[in-house]
């Protein structure tokens, strides 16, 4: 860990218990989240590759998903705009650059320590995380900080059930993600302007909520490299920053960890990171957003769309405040 991060104390009052989470009403129902299988008859024109921006011919064909839509009815995106528009500024700050740099980077064998305030710590080989928990379609919004945002299918488990194998202490408030740090292989993290490795962190009670999945895959095949590979944060009700990608450690922890962005801005880019249309960026407006592949601006939703599912975690916080 780099030192150079530091904690931060966050009051108790702000942290809602796991059983008065786990109380709350059955989301994967009302998200109408099922199975990869369950979803397979729903295959429709649209989840297949947009010819526009489809396999060039003698290319294999873009694998398809098996929603053509999230929840709200607008189209995934094509497997091309998802992973040739990419925030992965280890290898380099440049979207459409993170696709060609990253096949050199080597996802296999991979492994995961969780620790930290748990009863049972423990290093889970990727493969044994494929094995102990079913992977499942999510098709989420993503809404990136900078205003631009895309609709991906993909395929993960709860981070909720993850942490409830460790068995975390009674003290353990927040969760600690990091990316791998291999400068061989990630050009941009010998960039001296970032504090390396990235980090990420979430309230634990934010970390058991059933949206909050790690991905393993998207468009039914494992993650590609520029997705974070092969296991990422997907938290679809805050900005992309938040979603770290290529997590080599989780730990739990009593105050709220440092974040990589907020260690550089923190007048930019706070702990929470809640998609918030009503709260602008110092330098720029959030109240909409560029779809990838659409050509006018659509409005912002507040928690991107999730607040029904959502909002209970942060009744009573001043939300401009904690941005
Ligand atoms: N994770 C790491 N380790 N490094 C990054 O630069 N970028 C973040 C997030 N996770 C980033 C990261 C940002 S700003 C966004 S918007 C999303 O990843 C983008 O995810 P995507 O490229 O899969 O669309």
């Amino acid at each position: 860990m780099d030192n150079k991060l530091k904690h931060v104390a966050v009051p108790s009052s702000e942290i809602t218990s796991e059983s008065a989470y786990f109380s709350r009403r059955d989301f994967l129902k009302a998200m109408g989240i099922v199975s990869a299988g369950a979803l397979l008859a729903a295959c429709a024109p649209k989840s297949q590759p947009d010819p526009s921006t489809g396999a060039a011919p003698g290319e294999a064909p873009s694998p398809a998903a098996s929603s053509a839509t999230d929840e709200l009815g607008d189209p995934v995106n094509s497997f091309e705009e998802i992973t040739n528009y990419n925030n992965y500024y280890e290898f380099t700050t440049d979207k459409e650059g993170v696709a060609r740099l990253s096949p050199k980077f080597n996802p296999k064998p991979w492994t995961v320590e969780v620790g930290g305030l748990v009863h049972k710590p423990q290093t889970f080989g990727i493969e044994d995380l494929l094995a102990m928990f079913d992977q499942k379609e999510r098709v989420y919004r993503l809404r990136c900080v900078e205003a631009w945002s895309m609709v991906i299918p993909w395929m993960g488990f709860e981070l909720g059930d993850l942490l409830k194998a460790v068995e975390p202490m009674t003290s353990a408030k927040f969760v600690r993600f990091e990316t791998v740090y291999r400068p061989d292989e990630m050009p941009g993290q010998r960039s001296p302007f970032y504090p390396w490795p990235y980090q990420e962190g979430l309230r634990l009670d934010e970390a058991y909520h059933r949206l909050a999945i790690l991905a393993t895959g998207l468009y039914g095949q494992s993650l590609p490299n520029q997705n974070g590979a092969p296991l990422r944060l997907v938290v679809p009700w805050k900005y992309g920053f938040k979603s770290i990608k290529s997590i080599v450690r989780i730990e739990l922890v009593e105050e709220m960890p440092a974040t990589l962005w907020n260690a550089i801005a923190p007048n930019e880019y706070g702990f929470y990171a809640n998609v918030n249309p009503e709260v602008d960026h110092p330098r720029w407006s959030q109240a909409s957003e560029r779809r990838i592949g659409e050509f006018s601006r659509r409005e912002t939703l507040m928690f991107n769309g999730y607040e029904e599912e959502v909002a209970g975690l942060y009744a009573g916080m001043d939300l401009r405040t904690n941005y």
